[in-house]
């Protein structure tokens, strides 16, 4: 392998922009050489903005070859398939989460994927957003003290970017594996689980505010980790009209980051110096973590580095969804680990 990826766009809508404009931040460590997209016009516009080959399927992208590695971002019930088309190709996969839409897909993936012998990762933003990182490295370096109390708040108002078409697949139960919980609230649990540890048990409630959505459009939850600390998990989505109100916020007994909404959401922090708060980063935001998620698979195929998170983080994280949607229809705690 020389020491450039040569990785394939399977699927060019939304959060492709995303992936493309990080992997344009490495160049030279990453060049994408191949789109594949049935709608011929995004795939030609990926094509002419990377100079990469057009394809409307991935089996021909794969007949005609010229990558090593593909970056799987189509919609969710569509992941299993052209995942296993790619390690039986002998590509290296980065797939978005969530891994699949049920658990026994995601295991299914898993097992293809060491059968191959390949580097699979799945993209999970909130392992790289730079606020985050921040927000982990003050808490280790001790600047709020213990921490007592998290919360994270996946409250956002309807954005037509991420329902393109006319009849969107996330309005599609089917075809999301369900509702918010599943598909974006990983990116606010992975924090969660990087400040505090692992989630021993939840207990939920879910509803459906949005009513074009089948699956549910609201979550309140509260998360007991293995540490016997208890954080609130909160996602809502509704086409109506919210004010602002920070994503993150965690409370240590000598001071408290907050995290704000948005797609640039500022990192601040409140302590003894500065009780009315104070900026310690520049805003970098949500688009700040798509190279360094792209990199770190880059170097895990390039150099045999191993991964920041493996798979299995993006597994534990579908298994604390399946645990919520349990939770809310049981009324009780219910255990990730024993979802099966
Ligand atoms: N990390 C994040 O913050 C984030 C944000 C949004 C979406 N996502 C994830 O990214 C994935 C895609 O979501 P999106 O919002 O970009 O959806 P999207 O609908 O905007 O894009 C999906 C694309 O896949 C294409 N496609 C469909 N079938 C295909 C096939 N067989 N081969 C190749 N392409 C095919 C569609 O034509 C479409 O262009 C999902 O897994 C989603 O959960 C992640």
């Amino acid at each position: 392998m020389s020491d450039c990826l040569r990785l394939a766009l399977v699927g060019c809508g939304s959060i492709a922009e995303y992936h493309l404009a990080g992997a344009n931040e490495l160049a030279g460590k990453v060049a994408v050489t191949a789109l594949v997209d049935p709608e011929l016009e995004r795939v030609q516009s990926f094509a002419e903005r990377t100079g990469g080959r057009p394809y409307q399927s991935l089996a021909e992208a794969i007949a005609a070859g010229g990558f090593d590695a593909v970056d799987i971002m189509v919609p969710h019930h569509l992941h299993e398939p052209l995942a296993l088309e790619a390690f039986a190709a002998g590509k290296h996969v980065l797939l978005e989460k969530p891994i699949s839409t049920s658990l026994a897909s995601c295991n299914r993936i898993l097992a293809a994927a060491g059968a191959a012998g390949v580097v699979f990762s799945v993209a999970e933003n909130g392992e790289f957003w730079p606020e985050l990182v921040r927000a982990k490295e003050l808490i280790d370096e001790g600047v709020i003290g213990e921490v007592v109390t998290a919360r994270a708040n996946f409250v956002y108002g309807y954005d037509p970017q991420w329902f393109r078409a006319e009849n969107p697949w996330r309005f599609d139960s089917q075809k999301t594996g369900g509702g918010i919980v599943v598909d974006g609230s990983s990116h606010w649990i992975r924090p969660l689980r990087n400040w505090m540890g692992e989630v021993e048990a939840v207990t939920a409630v879910i509803g459906y505010p949005f009513a074009r959505m089948q699956g549910e459009s609201q979550c309140q939850a509260i998360f007991r980790f293995e540490s016997g600390k208890t954080a609130v998990f909160e996602a809502l989505n509704i086409d109506g009209v919210l004010g602002p109100q920070d994503w993150w916020r965690i409370i240590g007994r000598e001071g408290e980051i907050a995290i704000g909404d948005g797609f640039e959401g500022q990192l601040r922090l409140f302590d003894a110096q500065s009780p009315n708060g104070r900026s310690v980063m520049e805003a970098s935001g949500y688009n700040g973590a798509f190279a360094r998620e792209i990199e770190d698979f880059a170097d895990a195929v390039l150099e045999g580095k191993p991964l920041q998170a493996g798979p299995e983080q993006t597994l534990a994280e579908f298994k604390i969804a399946q645990a919520i949607y349990e939770s809310a229809r049981t009324g009780g705690w219910v255990r990730p680990a024993d979802i099966a």
